[in-house]
């Protein structure tokens, strides 16, 4: 089967890489991809929201299958048009993409349904929103309602942050019509565990848990990121957690979008806390998580393609997803200064990859033979082991051997789930 992969990060290299795997697989495309993908798929500069453009290179070649994996393409309706033209994919339609492209929808959905999250407000006007946050307890966080680049959610510790922080979403509009509508939400504490999942609107089979390191500093400090490493699996995610969020959570959500008329078929993505309280949804999204993904295929023993098809079809089961025992680490190569002002161009040169190691190219562009920095986030240097600390000790031995200037990486990815897991 020829497929279409739309996006171009390093969460489109791993899935890429693992779609190869599959005896299915013949052709891929990836749209606009980038210049590590290249070496495993052909690229067309194609932007992953330009539709039309997407539309007339899914008519004019041989597409049997498409993955759409970003968030904003699924929230315009890629997958209505593809699907429209007779080409099927993987990815929600974009009445079940708004899960993530409204946070508004989603807390109601949760409200609506019984489906534990923070306790918050909405609001859509600037001085409702101020005289509101005056009365409240800080920190407080506060979420633009569509789409912002994973920069929407603001923690503020005082009633001075709250009111720019509504100040920079609302009149300012930093986040363009996303930060018209805003929700004010309760602060929850405790770790947090991504899970990803593969859903057909009937079954939901979740992937082995993850654990993001947001923060662009170690210790989680600095300015929130999309994404400085992962670990897999989550030390917290234990199997008595993970039955809970499937009773309270993974099941009553695939149920609630179904009886909304907005059935979700795709991966459906759950930000989790776990509280004193019992695990909330912190956030859902409509899609495979970045960096998540790069930890979580590379423990997937199953055939992607398969299980893609089968989400597609309506026919997926439990047995069709499988993962190894074993641990995985992603290590995030990102150009210093990221996530505000960076310097790009630089030429990399990447180590040889060994067994369990690879590198996942997010923001590089190919120029001759030379592959240059073109991105924030340059790459993710990845690699499993038997062990957690195996997996850590090896994805740090293949970041370092990675060049380029300005070359910058946190040095306590799988920290803390190693002091977990103690
Ligand atoms: P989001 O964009 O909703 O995933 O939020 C980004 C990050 O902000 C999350 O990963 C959390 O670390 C933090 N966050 C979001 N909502 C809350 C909340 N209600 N309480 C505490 N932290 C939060
Ligand atoms: N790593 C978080 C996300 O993909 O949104």
């Amino acid at each position: 089967m020829n497929i279409l992969v739309i996006g171009g990060g390093g969460r489109e290299h791993a899935v890429i890489k693992t779609l190869k795997k599959s005896p299915l697989c013949g052709k891929v495309w990836c749209l606009p991809g980038n210049g590590g993908i290249a070496a495993d798929a052909e690229c067309v500069p194609v932007k992953a929201t330009d539709l039309s453009a997407i539309a007339e290179f899914a008519k004019s070649h041989p597409v049997d299958f498409a993955v759409v994996t970003p968030d904003d393409p699924l929230v315009l309706g890629c997958v209505d048009l593809l699907e429209g033209l007779g080409i099927p994919c993987f990815g929600p339609e974009k009445k079940a993409a708004i899960i993530e492209g409204s946070k508004v929808f989603s807390k109601n959905l949760m409200k609506k349904y019984g489906i534990p999250t923070a306790d918050s407000m909405e609001f859509s006007d600037p001085m409702s929103a101020i005289s509101y946050l005056k009365g409240c307890q800080y920190p407080t966080v506060i979420k633009a309602d569509g789409l912002a680049l994973g920069k929407g959610a603001v923690i503020v510790n005082s009633f001075a942050e709250a009111e720019e922080t509504v100040r920079r979403m609302m009149v300012e509009k930093v986040f363009g019509e996303s930060g018209s509508r805003i929700l004010v939400e309760e602060f929850l504490t405790g770790p947090e565990v991504s899970v990803l999942s593969f859903t057909d609107g009937k079954t939901v089979v979740p992937m082995v848990s993850s654990m993001d390191h947001k923060r662009a500093l170690d210790g989680d400090e600095g300015l929130n990121t999309g994404g400085m490493g992962t670990v897999a699996p989550n030390p917290y995610f234990t199997p008595e957690v993970a039955a809970e969020c499937m009773e309270k959570i993974f099941l009553p959500t695939v149920h609630a979008m179904n009886a909304e008329g907005r059935t979700f078929k795709g991966c459906l993505y759950f930000g989790l806390m776990l509280t004193p309280a019992g695990p909330k949804v912190i956030e859902y999204n409509c899609r495979f998580g970045d960096p998540e993904t790069q930890v979580v295929l590379p423990l997937l023993e199953s055939d992607l393609l398969e299980i893609m098809l089968a989400v597609r079809n309506g026919t997926l089961t439990a047995d069709m997803v499988r993962f190894s025992a074993a641990y995985a680490c992603c290590v995030v190569l990102a150009s210093r200064g990221y996530p505000q002002k960076y310097e790009t161009g630089f030429p990399i040169t990447l180590p040889a990859c060994g067994e369990g190691e690879e590198i996942f190219v997010a923001g590089a562009r190919k120029e001759g033979e030379t592959l240059l920095s073109a991105g924030g986030r340059v790459l993710g240097a990845v690699a499993t082991g038997k062990t957690l600390q195996e997996a850590v000790d090896a994805a740090y031995a293949l970041a370092d051997g990675v060049h380029f200037e300005n070359a910058y990486c946190r040095r306590d990815i799988g920290a803390r789930a190693l002091r977990a897991a103690k």
